[in-house]
């Protein structure tokens, strides 16, 4: 690993992407959400009318697409930052995150993109500190309470939320899980900064230590 990385994971609505973000812009370094990939992929598979549970089709997708987070989600050159919010990805795209194949090829594609990084990283998933980058800088475990987690995400309901953290807490491949050596922050009724100011107090101990 030649930068730092901070390695942020958490079940839906814990508020990592938004707290990955201000951390990444607050310390000037680059940012990474990997769920908008899996949405993206996810999307994609939708949009030519794959089964989503064809382990192979979809497999063989996640390895052939374009695919970037940043400044918009785009498949193959399309705009997908709209569509991965959807009721309808909502719904699948823990399919196709539990697809071993869709795993190993995502994987691969967010350690090439640290790598090309000049700066450190802030990346945001389910597997990030545990299997992504397990010799990460700092590991931060972010939770919240169901019914704060469905508010954040607006529209989705809690049963909606409860059963994507079920599939992705119990699948086989790389199943959501609190590294032994993560920071665990209770983002419920707590304010972004304050967060933040947690991680990077965290972080400055680590270097003075
Ligand atoms: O964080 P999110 O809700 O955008 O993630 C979308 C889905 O992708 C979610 O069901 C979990 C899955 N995911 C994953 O399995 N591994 C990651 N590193 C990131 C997301």
């Amino acid at each position: 690993m030649s930068h730092e990385i901070i390695a942020i994971d958490g079940p839906a609505g814990s508020g990592k992407s938004t707290v990955a973000r201000a951390l990444a812009r607050a310390l000037g370094w680059a940012f990474l959400d990997t769920g908008a990939m899996y949405r993206a992929v996810t999307c994609e598979a939708l949009a030519r009318g794959i089964d989503v549970h064809d382990q192979a089709a979809v497999g063989a997708l996640a390895e052939s697409v374009a695919l970037t987070t940043l400044p918009r989600v785009t498949v193959n050159g399309r705009d997908v930052e709209e569509e991965i919010r959807t009721d309808q990805v909502n719904s699948a795209v823990s399919i196709v995150a539990a697809n071993p194949i869709v795993r190993q090829a995502m994987v691969a594609r967010q350690r090439r993109w640290a790598d090309e990084q000049q700066l450190g990283t802030v990346v945001e998933g389910r597997d990030i500190a545990t299997v992504v980058f397990p010799n990460a800088t700092l590991k931060v475990f972010l939770t919240a309470d169901l019914e704060e987690r469905a508010r954040r995400r607006g529209e989705e309901s809690p049963e909606s939320v409860a059963r994507r953290d079920q599939a992705d807490s119990t699948r086989v491949a790389s199943p959501l899980r609190q590294a032994d050596d993560a920071l665990v922050l209770d983002t419920t009724g707590r304010d972004v900064g304050e967060v933040v100011g947690e991680i990077i107090a965290c972080l400055m101990k680590l270097h003075l230590s």
